[in-house]
């Protein structure tokens, strides 16, 4: 131990993140509800132009990723000189952090908010400012009273993880206009594509210099494995994010499958479709065997026991059948579970079960 060597400021305030489990020891045919991945993968074109970048493993990447760039402006209709790209969207929220937020500085995001705002801004050596929730739905009068001069970023998950809730459009400019002349506020689309008619923010923050907007291929692209995401903002924004950005941080595989991946909008919207009717199912299935739970936007379900112990010991339940769910006691939600809305028979399975919890049987 050498005193003398220290990480900065915030880094040992940071909680390790804990990924969704993956097995389950014992259990051959474990199901993971427990990542809000996309049951079916990502689409086949994707699948094949991953295999064709194998051929160029030697050469070095694109740096300014202007293929991936040209491919998202042409689907969502954005100029490509205002989108950055990523090694998830996660990178890109880190790149926020990094550079428009530091010691001194605040970055407020909600009660139920991802985990890896507060991280990023910890590593930043910002401080964290962690606002209450309304129904476990976004609270922009709330938000707007936490801001102050101190004020740098403003985080939205929108749809939320865990809760599944979102807010609307009108809301979302109502708390762009009235944030503090020095604080950007950023629109988190990790979950937009499962909404019908939802730009994730986009409109906003084209017309607004004080909007951003990230997304993910991790969720319903089916590209979690590979990292890959991206924002979009203000011109200058995107300049200054740039210069934090490593020249090679996305790989050929990378970039060529994304792209592959974003020009497959059919295989997106059947996700999307497939993701509504599961989600409807399950969630009225869990209702009627009295675990309630929003209603969602997103690919997974939050669903509420009666307490910490009950929502625990459906947990175990479940698991020794081998089907994997999130506790989210690390969110502020002890007594939920939240389950990612699988296939079809992984969703029938996930019911049957917590109707056999329920009713207090034995699996
Ligand atoms: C709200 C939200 N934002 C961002 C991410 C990060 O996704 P990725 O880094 O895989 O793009 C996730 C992943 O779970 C998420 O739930």
């Amino acid at each position: 131990m050498n005193d003398h060597i220290r990480p900065q400021p915030g880094i040992m305030e940071i909680a390790l993140y804990e990924g969704g489990q993956s097995h389950v020891a014992g259990v051959t045919d474990a199901v993971k509800l427990s990542s809000n991945e996309n049951p079916f993968g990502p689409s086949d074109k994707a699948k094949e132009a991953f295999t064709r970048a194998a051929h160029k493993l030697h050469r070095y990447p694109s740096t300014d990723h202007a293929s991936l760039r040209q491919a998202i402006g042409d689907v969502h209709g954005l100029d490509p000189a205002r989108i950055i790209c990523g090694v998830g969207s996660d990178e890109i929220i880190n790149f926020l952090c990094q550079a428009y937020a530091g010691p001194k500085d605040e970055v407020v995001f909600t009660e139920h908010g991802f985990l890896m705002y507060r991280i990023y801004t910890h590593a930043a050596g910002a401080t964290p400012v962690c606002v209450p929730e309304r129904e476990r739905t976004t609270d922009v009068d709330a938000i707007l009273k936490a801001c102050n001069k101190r004020t740098k970023l403003v985080f939205i998950a929108n749809p939320n993880n865990p809760t599944g809730t979102m807010i609307g459009l009108a809301e979302l400019e109502r708390l762009a206009a009235g944030l503090p002349k020095q604080a950007m506020l950023v629109i988190d689309g990790a979950y937009a594509e499962y909404v019908e008619g939802y730009d994730g923010g986009a409109e906003l923050a084209t017309r607004l210099p004080n909007v951003f907007m990230t997304r993910t291929f991790s969720k319903i692209y089916g590209l979690g494995g590979l990292r890959i995401g991206w924002g979009y903002g203000p011109k200058a924004i995107i300049d200054v994010l740039n210069r934090v950005r490593g020249p090679f941080n996305l790989s050929t595989a990378q970039l060529e499958t994304a792209e592959a991946a974003v020009r497959d909008q059919d295989w997106i919207a059947r996700c999307r479709d497939d993701n509504t009717r599961l989600r409807a199912w399950l969630a009225e299935a869990l209702a009627e065997k009295g675990v309630p739970s929003d209603t969602s936007t997103a690919n997974f379900i939050l669903a509420r026991f009666g307490s910490e112990e009950e929502a625990a010991a459906c947990d175990e339940f479940l698991k020794k059948d081998g089907l994997i769910v999130r506790r989210v006691a690390g969110y502020g939600l002890p007594n939920c579970l939240r389950i990612t809305v699988g296939d079809e028979p992984s969703c029938r399975r996930v019911a049957h079960m917590i109707g056999l919890f329920k009713a207090g049987g034995a699996a």
